[in-house]
């Protein structure tokens, strides 16, 4: 694997393309790592939903225990695997939140239901039973009508990247793993690394 060029974000794409057209499920499926108060790191599935020369998007409840976690502690780490390419990227960075206009352009092309569930649900608070959730719904539906404002506590961050590492799988173990390393703003360095 030699050809990984300069940029790393634009190497994520012809992955990230290469993926879609490999027809691999769930292709912007990420696991998002972020740590909380205590240090220990908590992991789950985000999507990625946006991606620019600055970083990567993704959206959730901002009062969600990953949003707790990240306003202690703006570090974040998110992976990617592809069995079928035999590919894993691993991002480390830290967060920002996206601009009031980017969540609410997003929010606004979510499906219905989708707009009215960041209403129902408070996310990652424990909860009596399934009812509060579909009661909280039909609460929120009759509310808006067609017209579902963005909740102030949903949104995006953006994941600022400052190391990238592309792993290709290879016979015998033998694999490749490029790492990129932000030396400072679009500035990257690149080292191989043992498997
Ligand atoms: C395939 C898949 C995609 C998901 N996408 C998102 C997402 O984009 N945003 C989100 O907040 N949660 C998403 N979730 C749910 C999260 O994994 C997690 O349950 C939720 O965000 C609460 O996490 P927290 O309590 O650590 O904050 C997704 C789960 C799966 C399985």
């Amino acid at each position: 694997m030699d050809n990984t060029g300069d940029d790393p974000l634009v190497f994520f794409h012809k992955w990230f393309n290469e993926a879609i057209k490999a027809g691999i499920t769930e292709v912007n499926a990420m696991t998002l790592a972020t740590v909380d108060a205590a240090h220990k790191p908590h992991a789950r599935i985000v999507l990625l939903k946006g991606l620019d020369t600055r970083g990567f998007v993704f959206f959730t409840n901002y009062e969600s225990k990953k949003g707790n976690e990240l306003n202690d502690n703006d570090h974040a780490a998110v992976v990617f695997f592809w069995k079928e390419l035999e590919r894993q990227i691993r991002v480390e960075g830290v967060v920002e939140k996206v601009t009031a206009t980017e969540s609410d352009a997003y929010f606004s092309s979510r499906p219905k239901g989708s707009r009215i569930g960041a209403w129902a649900s408070p996310q990652s608070q424990e909860i009596t039973n399934r009812n509060l959730l579909d009661d909280n719904y039909y609460k929120y539906e009759q509310q808006f009508g067609a017209d579902i404002p963005r909740p102030a506590y949903w949104g995006g961050y953006r994941i600022l990247p400052h190391k990238i590492e592309f792993w290709q799988g290879r016979s015998n173990r033998m694999h490749d793993r490029i790492l990129f390393t932000s030396e400072h703003e679009n500035s990257w360095s690149k080292s191989r690394l043992a498997p």
